[in-house]
């Protein structure tokens, strides 16, 4: 079978005509075991299917909504005249699954990819909201590149408990400091539990889910307000209704999505993700994003395309409030016409019309929540990458949220290496470290760990929290959450499991980090490094088998997105052999 195709008259013959037209035993069967679930003759006349790529789970909490959100796609593609379809993919709770969801990433983007491919499906719907369910969607959908259109799940209500506003994860890593300081009590912290996550959604931070959210709206790929709206508003729903109707005309204009992503719409989402104070995470997902659709794009472009765009808005881990605030304040529409001409505002968008279009008429109606270019939250805040001989091909800082005072620094190492050395070592009285120190951990990488966990912003010792300290500078190879904060340096590449300088660092060597100027130098003479290069044992395999050993055999290094090897590039929708 052959994906879309031009007909005699010129027409062009939808991929789901394959299965469904005709009279032979291949279509007589197609059709009828799905007419077992009630579907009448009629939807198979011809119209458009579009497949619902749904990551509702029980396990993935921030979409167990996600039912009665395809059940608004589903009614806005019959509005349309369309037939839709629901299929289920492998989802990924971010905060149940371990060790770590970006060990599954690509593992769900072939799920999605092969899923799309190999059924009657000519345009989708992807249902994503936590962190990794979204770019795993759009990183599967643009290997086949059909049209296709996001849904966000949407974020959760704000967080409030004893007069206070909680945002998830940003706060609970704070709670859980202060703890550990002796400034909240064990019983406190978990009185805060239930205040925290209190309606469906995703977090309500700028954290990951609500960045990718955001990314996906800046890069062209949903309606208008998608990133924002809550997951119980009433306007989330019309949204996914909406997003049925359009899909189906995206199907009959045959806009697909590498139409709407393109080099320029990626420097949207790196601008935007700047003017966000978005996820550290958003640099990984947008370079395997763009592998897929082979749009040439480097870790220097988030440096170069981050410069000059200040921070509007403020909320945390960077500022002060959360996603409910940023909706009620005009939400992203208002975000990308206030930064109007440091855009592409002519890139395409799943609308048909161009992102500056979209905004034309998007107030803010909150300036403290949304700032004006004028009066930024910060004037450079982007996510800044560094290199130098600690980090050879690059690594990445999230600068709004690290202390001014450390961003120049250079400390004296505390090496740990991987997550069960430090836990052991963390807060042993004996310790060595002092408030100047830099915390350095290897093994926390894509090989390494494997699947790169979010260990980067790691607790400070106990001894040093009870003195007041509230920020060291980390450096791993390892993501942090994008509802964390701190001067945390992560991503470095190549990571320490395959030869990377990280694993050359002996505790009490000096580090430079100097992040205006872009540097991580480990102040260690060439000479010393070579020699202990020399000595450095390779890392022992320790996945000999099953998924974890084709992750290790495969997957890239941060610099290239932690994508898979052999799933960069776009592989379309074209299906040879039939199965009957
Ligand atoms: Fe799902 Fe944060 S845990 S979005």
């Amino acid at each position: 079978m052959s994906s879309d195709t031009a007909t005699r008259s010129g027409e062009r013959r939808l991929r789901s005509r394959e299965w469904f037209a005709g009279n032979d035993l291949n279509a007589f069967i197609h059709r009828s075991w799905m007419k077992n679930q009630g579907i009448p003759d009629r939807m198979f006349d011809g119209r458009p299917v579009i497949g619902i790529c749904n990551t509702y789970s029980e396990l993935t909490p921030c979409n167990a909504h996600f039912r009665e959100l395809a059940e608004q796609v589903r009614l806005g593609v019959i509005e349309a005249g369309g037939f839709p379809v629901e299929f289920p993919v492998t989802s990924l709770g971010e905060t149940i699954v371990r060790p770590t969801t970006m060990l599954y990433r690509n593992l769900v983007s072939m799920d999605v990819e092969e899923s799309i491919r190999a059924n009657p499906i000519d345009g989708v719907v992807l249902l994503g909201g936590c962190d990794k369910t979204t770019p795993a969607l759009l990183m599967g959908a643009a290997s086949c590149d059909l049209p296709t259109i996001v849904v966000s799940g949407g974020p959760m209500l704000n967080g409030r408990h004893e007069g206070r506003t909680i945002g998830s994860g940003t706060s609970v890593f704070a709670m859980s400091e202060a703890v550990r300081a002796g400034t909240m009590s064990e019983c406190a912290f978990r009185a805060a539990e239930s205040a925290t996550s209190r309606s469906p959604g995703h977090c309500n931070t700028m954290g990951t889910a609500s960045t990718m959210a955001a990314i996906a709206e800046a890069l062209g790929l949903t309606l208008p307000g998608n990133a924002a709206i809550p997951a119980v508003d009433s306007r989330r729903r019309v949204l996914a209704r909406d997003s049925g109707v359009r899909i189906v005309e995206m199907v009959r204009e045959d806009l697909r999505m590498s139409a709407v992503v393109t080099r320029r719409s990626l420097e949207n989402a790196i601008r935007v993700n700047t003017a966000i104070g978005g996820s550290t995470n958003a640099v990984v997902h947008l370079l395997a994003l763009a592998g897929r659709l082979e749009v040439p794009l480097e870790l220097s472009d988030f440096a170069e395309h981050s410069q000059d765009i200040p921070l509007l808005v403020n909320l945390m881990p960077s500022g002060d409030y959360l996603m409910e605030d940023f909706y009620y304040a005009g939400g992203l529409p208002a975000v990308i016409a206030e930064l109007g001409d440091l855009l592409h505002t002519d890139a395409r968008t799943v609308t048909g019309r161009t992102l500056g279009e979209n905004v034309e008429s998007a107030p803010v109606w909150d300036d403290d929540v949304i700032r004006a270019r004028r009066a930024p939250l910060r004037k450079e805040a982007g996510i800044a990458v560094l290199t130098g001989n600690l980090a050879p091909n690059g690594a990445v800082i999230k600068t709004s949220a690290a202390s001014p005072h450390l961003v120049r620094h250079t400390g004296r190492a505390v090496v740990f290496h991987g997550m069960d050395d430090f836990r052991a070592r963390i807060d042993c009285p004996d310790l060595d470290i002092e408030p100047g120190d830099i915390i350095v951990l290897t093994g926390v990488g894509p090989v390494g760990a494997p699947g790169m966990p979010e260990v980067g912003n790691l607790p400070l010792p106990k001894r040093l929290l009870e003195r007041g300290v509230t920020d060291m500078v980390r450096i791993s190879d390892a993501r942090m959450s994008g509802t964390a904060f701190g001067t945390v340096v992560l991503h470095v590449a190549p990571e320490a499991a395959v030869g990377g300088p990280l694993a050359l660092v002996r505790h009490g060597d000096l580090i430079e980090l100097d992040v205006p100027a872009g540097h991580l130098r480990l102040l260690v003479d060439e000479k010393e490094l070579h020699a202990r290069a020399e000595e450095c044992e390779p890392a022992p395999v320790t996945e000999t088998s099953g998924y974890r050993r084709l992750f290790v055999d495969h997957v890239l290094q941060a610099d290239r997105g932690v994508d898979f090897d052999f799933l960069v590039g776009k592989r379309g929708t074209a299906v040879h052999g039939d199965n009957h």
